[in-house]
């Protein structure tokens, strides 16, 4: 059983420009300074809510995942959701059982929060790109 909503991605070609939109529109803050993920090829900043996350996400190299997703969304748009996990080999081996694709190979990397993540096959969870995440074992988000 999945657990809470970590956070929403939503890809972006500028973190600079969408924070300001959510700053201004929202009055939403960042976590804190947009940081690379250079193993995902993202650079990501978090934005909090009071029940969850944005993570926004904005190419990082010439190989990043991004660049198509962008080539269709010029102005970005939102590309996964994120739900928490207490175990990710258990969940993995939990949504192969049922059938579900797991992208890439299949073994666990390190996410922005640092736990490990997993991203399952969009076809499976009706269009939508599923990432779950190994909940941060001391309360942080
Ligand atoms: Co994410």
């Amino acid at each position: 059983m999945i657990g809470r909503l970590n956070h929403v991605g939503v890809a972006t070609p500028s973190i600079d420009e969408s924070l300001k939109a959510y700053e201004t529109l929202f009055g939403a803050r960042a976590s804190g300074a947009p940081f690379d993920l250079p193993v995902q090829g993202v650079r990501v900043c978090f934005i909090d809510l009071p029940n969850s996350q944005i993570e926004l996400i904005e190419p990082l190299g010439e190989a990043s995942p991004l660049h198509g997703f962008l080539a269709r969304n010029p102005k970005g748009g939102q590309h996964h959701i994120c739900f928490e996990v207490d175990d990710i080999i258990a969940a993995r081996d939990a949504m192969r059982a049922k059938g579900a694709t797991i992208l890439g190979t299949g073994e666990p990397r390190i996410g922005a929060h640092g736990t490990p993540i997993i991203f399952l096959h969009p076809r499976d969870t009706g269009g939508v790109l599923v990432e779950l995440m190994q909940a941060p074992q001391e309360g942080h988000p």
